[in-house]
């Protein structure tokens, strides 16, 4: 799981937008879902554009897939998109907003072309649907 840049803040960034759980709480709830899956998860946040794209580099032989939340490196980063389909593992895409009903700037998503799907608009409930979508997907393959 890659949160990436500001959603350190959540719990106190934009409550109206984001809501009042905190990445703590995602990432326990993803714990408590990986568990039911029965799957492995590992989490990581960081504001830094090239700390996530060295993440992706070295999920490479260590992970299945990556479930990640690339916050507003979303909307620019070629980088990060060329690291996922660099590695090509399956990834999803997750959002806590559903970004095409805010600002224009927030519609395109460089990542959705590699990702397998894209979740967004669900607040925390994204992060376990993505969860499961990739689990059942690796599953699958
Ligand atoms: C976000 C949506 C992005 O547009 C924004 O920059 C974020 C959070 C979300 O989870 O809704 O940081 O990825």
């Amino acid at each position: 799981m890659l949160h990436g840049p500001n959603l350190n803040l959540l719990g106190k960034r934009e409550p109206g937008v984001y809501g009042s759980v905190t990445l703590e709480e995602i990432n326990s709830l993803l714990e408590q879902e990986a568990n039911l899956l029965q799957a492995r998860l590992s989490c990581l946040q960081s504001n830094h554009e090239g700390v996530l794209i060295d993440q992706i580099h070295s999920a490479l032989g260590l992970h299945n897939g990556i479930l990640i939340n690339a916050g507003a490196y979303t909307h620019t980063s070629v980088a990060i998109r060329d690291a996922i389909a660099a590695v090509s593992l399956p990834t999803v895409e997750v959002h806590l907003s559903n970004i095409y009903r805010r600002e224009e700037f927030r519609h395109h998503s460089y990542i959705a072309p590699v990702a397998l799907g894209q979740i967004s608009g669900f607040g925390a409930e994204s992060y376990r649907l993505g969860l499961q979508a990739l689990v059942q997907h690796l599953r699958k393959i």
